[in-house]
């Protein structure tokens, strides 16, 4: 059960990142990314929220580039070094939710 669901959360982020028309470079900020990809799980209680954690920068782009049991992992062709970086320090240094 659990596995399925996982599987189906992985088939819906390769759907969402079709539908941005990803691909290195085509990303407009950190915060595009976050809004199209990330959001659609991290504000909607499938993922933990990642805003006003301080969550390391490393440990983002560790956990986006490698993946980490239900969170799917994003290859360079789908999120490119630049864009990732970006997310990372975006949210490393937001505010809470709702405290915008
Ligand atoms: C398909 C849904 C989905 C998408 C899209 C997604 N995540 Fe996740 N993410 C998860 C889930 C679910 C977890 C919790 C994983 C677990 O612990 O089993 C997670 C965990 C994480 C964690 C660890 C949080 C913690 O509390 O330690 C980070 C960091 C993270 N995601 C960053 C991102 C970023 C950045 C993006 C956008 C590039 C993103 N995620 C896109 C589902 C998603």
């Amino acid at each position: 059960m659990r596995a399925n669901r996982v599987a189906c959360l992985i088939v819906a982020a390769g759907a969402m990142l079709g539908a941005a028309g990803a691909g290195a470079g085509q990303w407009r900020d950190g915060a595009q990314v976050y809004e199209k990809v990330c959001a659609h799980c991290h504000e909607a209680n499938v993922g933990p929220v990642l805003k006003g954690r301080q969550l390391p920068v490393v440990y983002i782009e560790r956990v986006v580039r490698h993946g980490n049991r239900a969170m799917p992992s994003f290859r360079p062709s789908e999120i490119d070094d630049a864009a990732l970086a970006d997310v990372a320090r975006l949210l490393a240094a937001s505010a809470p939710l709702g405290k915008e």
